[in-house]
């Protein structure tokens, strides 16, 4: 039987691109992890640089609206030392009609080590780690419906650390998930870091096909859902991936399945609540729990910098301090 080879591991099993959770090991989600531990550090002296990627350089090319996965990936870049180039999409030649393919041709031509890619497209991050020379790392940002890799490893580093152990954990994604690439890449991660129970929670036009077979639980009563659960992972409303009025309107929403302080009871009294942002206030989480001890929305932000520090560092192969 043909086995079909991970684009994203070098011939010794380590991380060169990265594309999506899936086909990754437990041992390198826990690497990333680690790593970004010790990076944590950085962004608290008064000197926020190490040298890992001094001379190296690394393109953002995003396609797609970013606030925070952009920034995060700049700042974590500038912090190992690299020189980093933001392409202006809008007003580069794609704009013109030149290919995606040309594209990164023209920019590897100035000597890039490392493109850090979102895109509409499910699997156009895969196709330019195809297309790149050899010595050429590639990073998906978020593609399409497909995967926000970098996403769930900063949500399953927040998530330990405030619950260090995987294995204890009872874990609810609620919302959009039917159009969501960070549903798709957490409940990989979650699986593969061994939580024994995630449920997803929306209504029926919300929820994809088959998704039971990653392993999920099904719930269309959000109190239901996130009965017990350590852990509440709130999705924004993907308005802009649905091809037909799938709901009658955000208050109706947010009336059936927003988060807030009466479903939250239903939750342990110490769960947390995490949203990958950006949040709707009022349509899938009430402003009240946004704002509340419980939500971890900044933090996610803030560890989304070590962790796309330590990802960088591990794929050009020079992760330690
Ligand atoms: N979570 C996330 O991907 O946010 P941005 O779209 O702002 O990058």
């Amino acid at each position: 039987m043909m086995v079909k080879k991970n684009i994203q591991l070098d011939a010794a099993g380590r991380l060169k691109h990265f594309l999506s959770i899936e086909g990754l090991s437990k041992t390198i989600l826990i690497n990333i992890l680690d790593h970004a531990e010790t990076f944590t550090s950085v962004g608290e002296r008064a000197v926020k640089k190490v040298p890992l990627l001094r001379g190296k350089t690394v393109v953002n090319l995003f396609f797609e609206a970013s606030t925070r996965t952009r920034t995060t990936f700049e700042l974590a870049a500038k912090r190992l030392s690299a020189d980093v180039m933001n392409i202006n999409i809008d007003a580069s030649a794609t704009s013109k009609g030149e290919s995606l393919a040309d594209t990164l041709r023209t920019l590897e031509a100035m000597q890039a080590d490392m493109f850090i890619v979102r895109h509409q497209d499910s699997g156009a991050p895969e196709f330019i780690a195809r297309l790149v020379s050899a010595g050429v790392s590639v990073i998906n940002a978020g593609d399409g419906r497909h995967a926000h890799p970098t996403q769930a490893m900063l949500d399953m580093f927040t998530i330990r650390k405030h619950k260090p152990i995987f294995e204890n954990l009872a874990v609810a994604i609620v919302g959009d998930i039917k159009h969501s690439r960070v549903a798709r890449s957490e409940i990989h991660a979650l699986k593969i870091l061994g939580v024994p129970e995630i449920r997803v929670v929306a209504p029926k036009t919300l929820i994809p096909a088959e998704i039971e077979k990653l392993g999920v639980s099904v719930h269309h009563d959000i109190q239901q859902g996130i009965k017990d659960a350590d852990v509440v992972i709130m999705l924004r409303l993907q308005k802009e991936r649905m091809s037909s009025a799938l709901l009658p309107s955000g208050s109706e929403f947010f009336n059936t399945y927003g988060l807030t302080s009466k479903n939250l009871k239903a939750a342990k009294p110490d769960a947390i609540v995490m949203h990958p942002g950006p949040i709707n206030r009022g349509i899938e989480i009430d402003s009240a729990i946004a704002d509340s001890k419980q939500s971890l929305i900044l933090e996610q932000v803030a560890n989304g910098i070590a962790v796309r520090m330590a990802i960088m560092s591990l794929v050009v192969g020079n992760a330690s301090l």
